[in-house]
């Protein structure tokens, strides 16, 4: 049986009303800007992606050099589309909204093109998450019009460069997988309406945050290490790959946990809301996951800023539903 393409699921996706032809290109456009970035990872050192920049990004970390060049090939493919109105993305203080000589689209593109940049020159897995809000017309997109709830996306996705490439993506009907095929270099569909399983006995946490944590947090944990003597009575499994995409990756494959919640030092969380946790949190419950801050659903929180931090515990809903449980029974 030949598996339908990228291409083919989206016009699918369109003849079915689901969406425009408008967030098609664009969406084959951040597919195509992932292809390149694969590439340049997997080029390695011969590629001159390893070590760092001389640069800052605005968060005051040190950026590798695939988070530069990531970036910029994720900007360069943007900004002729005419799908756009403004983009920016995790490496970047301000807004970009696209050159009025440029034809303007009615989307917002929000991206953090390489995530789990310490794993790079180490050869671990790494990735591109986006986001995708709508401009309301005639409104000039500044900062102000990206602040929408996680709720508001009409589309999100994140590629893994691993030992594949993965792609997956959601228009809001359900969340999809693609491969990509090395020999045609097209996504091909390999997962089709993926499910997370509502239980688990695997979860995903830095541990060596965990004199930081609040009670909740150390609670919950502290229960899946008694295993089977403990309040939980059975075995848990850990896993920790320090990228995000591949954590979540993992999870929409067998089912998990996920957490990087606040604590004493990241008082507010270490991860970011518009780049990372909302498009996110989209594809999880798309997924028939939960995604939650420890408290509040992520899709629900109004943003304040742009590069704004949050906590997030995401994956198998039993399992978020009880971490949920944990905070609210100690406040
Ligand atoms: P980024 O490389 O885009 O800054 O994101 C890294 C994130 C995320 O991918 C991962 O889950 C987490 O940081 C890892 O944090 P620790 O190094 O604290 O484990
Ligand atoms: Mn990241
Ligand atoms: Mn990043």
């Amino acid at each position: 049986m030949r598996r339908a393409s990228l291409t083919q699921f989206l016009i699918e996706r369109q003849r079915a009303g689901r969406i425009n032809a408008d967030l098609r290109l664009l969406i084959e456009t951040i597919a195509r800007a992932c292809k390149a970035i694969s590439t340049r990872v997997n080029k390695g050192a011969l590629g001159g992606g390893h070590g760092s920049a001389s640069s800052e990004n605005v968060q005051g970390e040190i950026q590798k050099n695939l988070d530069v060049m990531s970036n910029e090939i994720l900007l360069e493919a943007n900004e002729w589309g005419g799908n756009l109105a403004a983009l920016v993305s995790e490496e970047m203080e301000d807004v970009k909204p696209t050159p009025t000589h440029y034809p303007r689209g009615e989307y917002l593109l929000l991206f953090d093109p390489l995530d789990g940049s310490s794993n790079i020159d180490v050869n671990i897995s790494v990735g591109t998450i986006f986001s995708v809000l709508r401009c309301p017309p005639g409104v000039e997109p500044d900062e102000q019009v990206f602040l929408q709830p996680g709720r508001s996306q009409v589309a999100a996705g994140f590629a893994v460069y691993g030992p594949t490439t993965q792609l997956v993506i959601t228009v809001g009907d359900g969340a999809y997988g693609f491969t990509l095929d090395r020999e045609t270099f097209t996504f091909v569909l390999t997962q089709e309406g993926i499910k997370i399983p509502q239980d688990t006995a695997e979860f995903a946490i830095n541990a060596s945050n965990m004199r930081r944590w609040e009670p909740p947090v150390k609670r919950y944990i502290d229960e899946c290490l008694a295993g089977k003597d403990g309040p939980r009575g059975k075995e848990f499994n850990m896993r920790w790959v320090a990228s995000m995409v591949a954590d979540v990756y993992r999870v929409l494959s067998r089912g998990g946990i996920f957490m990087y919640p606040r604590d004493s030092k990241n008082k507010d969380g270490r991860l970011r809301l518009m780049y990372e946790a909302n498009p996110m949190a989209f594809i999880v419950e798309q997924a028939g996951g939960s995604a939650t801050d420890g408290k509040t659903r992520i899709l629900d929180i109004r943003p304040k800023k742009l590069h704004q931090r949050i906590a997030v515990v995401l994956g198998s809903k039993n399992e978020v539903d009880r971490v949920t449980s944990y905070h609210a029974n100690s406040q």
